[in-house]
């Protein structure tokens, strides 16, 4: 389904329910190792719940891509240039993208996510601090190319994908997913897009497993939410009290994994279809992949990214990359 700017927007049925959600839901659960998509932890709730996420004292990849972000905005200037439009993807409340946008002079900002009407508010707020910048906020999955707006469609543009967003895909995912934002920046007037990407670095597994399971018990909530939406959204009856969070690090896919996991035998339905758990069972709900140096270079690459400079914290626990769109050639 799209909008009056031809847009995608969230495909519902007549009774309201989000057509891809309920398919999501109900074909990862019906699989062996039960699991879902962690892009539905973002409903309201689940955003704010993020943002609460970016505050607790474990949680050290926000502050460290800040200090990244306030540090560099010279840099930026220098190699992304004036004049760009600045697309967003999986914007959320765009709370770091004043450094960039107060560092690089550009053209027009648009912030795209999953999660609309959090999309809106956060735009509208941006929107105070930045009045000269024409702001468009765009609703749609950044899994698929996006159409964007004709006011930017022969602008330069530069991608920002802050937040390792890019770690809570598999590998093919990730790589499907570079190559869609590339189509989605290509400009027609043929300046090359440039992406300002967030990339989480590999570290130990208990400051790991630490971040995305912090003691106030922030992220659990997050990940309890999804349960609490499915009942809400779904007509479900999911005994939340019965599901524990857990974080776990998984070192053969160097990522960390969130899980739901049963804390007894339970049954229940969604939809009307019905669904048991054995004690100890969980619903996989989210990865979120760490990379090396090499690692982020491979995967950029193999996306048609080609990195141009990369930047880490004072600790070394995150690094920024710029990355170019990698000329297409015929051979070799
Ligand atoms: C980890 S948060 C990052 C938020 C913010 N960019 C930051 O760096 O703090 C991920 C954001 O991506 C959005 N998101 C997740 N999956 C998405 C999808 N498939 N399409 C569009 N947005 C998505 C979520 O709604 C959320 O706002």
């Amino acid at each position: 389904m799209k909008n009056e700017q031809g847009m995608a927007i969230v495909d519902r049925d007549e009774d309201g329910v989000d057509r891809a959600f309920r398919k999501d839901v109900l074909n990862g659960l019906r699989q062996r190792q039960k699991a879902i998509p962690a892009r539905w932890l973002y409903d309201d709730a689940g955003s704010q719940l993020f943002e609460d996420i970016t505050e607790v004292e474990e949680y050290y990849p926000t502050r460290a891509e800040t200090e990244i972000l306030k540090a560099r905005g010279e840099e930026f200037a220098e190699l992304i240039g004036e004049g760009r439009a600045v697309v967003e993807f999986g914007s959320g409340s765009s709370v770091k993208t004043p450094l960039l946008l107060s560092a690089i002079e550009p053209a027009a900002y648009i912030p795209l996510d999953i999660a609309g009407d959090f999309l809106r508010a956060s735009a509208a707020a941006l929107g105070e601090k930045f009045p000269g910048l024409p702001i468009h906020p765009v609703e749609a999955d950044f899994m698929r190319e996006t159409p964007l707006p004709d006011a930017v469609k022969t602008m330069p543009k530069l991608g920002f994908f802050p937040g390792s967003t890019i770690g809570n895909m598999v590998p093919r995912t990730a790589v499907d997913l570079l190559r869609s934002m590339r189509a989605t920046l290509r400009a027609d007037e043929g300046t090359a897009p440039l992406l300002l990407i967030g990339m989480d670095l590999v570290k130990d597994r208990d400051v790991l497993e630490a971040a995305y399971d912090d003691a106030k018990g922030v992220t659990a909530e997050f990940n309890l939410n999804l349960a609490r939406r499915i009942n809400r959204e779904l007509d479900g009856d999911i005994p939340v009290d019965a599901l524990r969070h857990e974080a776990r690090w998984n070192n053969k896919f160097a990522r960390v994994e969130m899980h739901l996991e049963a804390a007894r035998a339970i049954d229940f339905s969604i939809c009307g279809e019905r669904f048991s758990m054995a004690k100890g069972e969980t619903i996989h709900t989210e990865n979120s992949h760490k990379f090396t140096r090499r690692s982020s270079a491979t995967l950029l690459l193999a996306g048609g990214w080609t990195p141009v400079k990369r930047w880490r914290d004072s600790e070394k626990r995150f690094s920024l990359i710029l990355a170019e769109a990698t000329e297409q050639r015929e051979a070799p």
